[in-house]
Formats: C-alpha cells, sequence, structure tokens
C-alpha cells in the first residue's frame, strides 16, 4: 500500500514528445506557477533535512536555482550555485561529465564554501544521473561534506541513482 502523494504532483503535467519523439518531459512549470503547489513541493524537499544541520545549499543552474533558492531560505541557510562554464566570475572548480553523446562541464566558486561544511545537493530532476554526480565531485573537492542530495523528481527508467557515487542519502520527493 503505497503513501499517499502530496497534491502538488498533481499539478505536473506530462507533455508527449519534448524535447524528442517518444520522451514524456514532465513539466513543473504549472505547479510553479500554484502558490500552494510550489509552496507544498519546496516542503517535500525540505521535510528530510529539517534536522540535519545544513549549513548551505547548492544547487544546479538552471531549473535546480527554482528549488535550492526557496529552500535555502525555508532551512534559514546561504545559497551556493553551480553554473554552467564561464557564468561565474570569480577562481572556479570545473567538473567534466559523460552524457548520452558527448559531456558537459559544471563551475562552482572555489572559495564558495569552508573545509568541512554540510552542504545538501538540491536540483529539479534525476534523470541519467550525471549533472547531481558531477556536483557532488564538486562540493567534494571544496573539502566540504555532502550530507545529501535532494531532488524533486526522480526518473526512475533513466537509472541515475546507479551513477551517484556519494555515500550520502539521494532523496527523491516523488518517483516516476
Ligand atoms: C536537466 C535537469 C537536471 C538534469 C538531469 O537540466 O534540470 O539538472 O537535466 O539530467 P541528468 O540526471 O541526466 O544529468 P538541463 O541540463 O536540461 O538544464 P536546465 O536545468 O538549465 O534546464
Ligand atoms: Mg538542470
Amino acid at each position: 500500500h503505497e503513501p499517499a502523494l502530496p497534491s502538488w504532483t498533481q499539478l505536473v503535467r506530462d507533455i508527449h514528445d519534448f524535447p524528442k519523439p517518444g520522451i514524456v518531459f514532465k513539466d513543473i512549470t504549472p505547479m510553479l506557477a500554484d502558490a500552494q503547489g510550489f509552496a507544498g513541493a519546496i516542503d517535500t524537499l525540505a521535510a528530510p533535512w529539517r534536522d540535519a544541520s545544513i549549513d548551505a545549499i547548492v544547487a544546479v543552474e538552471a531549473r535546480g536555482f527554482i528549488f535550492g533558492a526557496p529552500l535555502a531560505r525555508a532551512l534559514g541557510i546561504g545559497f551556493v550555485p553551480v553554473r554552467k562554464p564561464g557564468k561565474l566570475p570569480g577562481r572556479t572548480v570545473r567538473q567534466t561529465y559523460a552524457l548520452e553523446y558527448g559531456e558537459d562541464t559544471l563551475e562552482i566558486h572555489a572559495d564558495a564554501l569552508h573545509a568541512g561544511a554540510r552542504v545538501l545537493l538540491i536540483d529539479d530532476v534525476l534523470a541519467t544521473g550525471g549533472t547531481l554526480d558531477a556536483t557532488r565531485a564538486l562540493v567534494e573537492r571544496l573539502d566540504a561534506r555532502v550530507i545529501g542530495a535532494g531532488v524533486l523528481i526522480e526518473l526512475a527508467a533513466l537509472h541515475g541513482r546507479a551513477r551517484w557515487n556519494g555515500t550520502a542519502p539521494l532523496r527523491a520527493a516523488w518517483v516516476v
């Protein structure tokens, strides 16, 4: 017997054949536009970590920012962006990771986290897992501690969890 899904999940819309034929895209925009839906999603993301003594949220450009910033405010902690290459003005650390075809790179400011900082990683979706695991690697290269990772939606069929090399828990608010 499955526990009831949070009501915000009903505001996530399926878009068929986006971005390619055969793909069913989970469109969060109707949920974001709904005050109760958006607040509910942030509450669901925050719930496992309220007593985890997290020092900072690290979230990934672009869609991770939508959730990471309000979550940082909800937990009363700071926010650190991970960005696509060339966007951060200070000295950065970069991590390149494999995609299905080709590769991608992410960056974080080298001084964004102090050594030992207790960090929660946030993104909207766990798909193949490359983005989240590269973010974990960036944070660990700054000698901060990844206490956990939270995603709003885990696309289970893409087995992103298998690519997670962290020892900390990876929690999905909704597994589809
Ligand atoms: C999407 C999504 C996640 C990532 C998940 O970001 O927001 O960050 O893909 O995929 P993965 O688990 O296979 O790495 P995208 O790179 O499309 O960019 P955006 O957030 O800027 O829209
Ligand atoms: Mg993204």
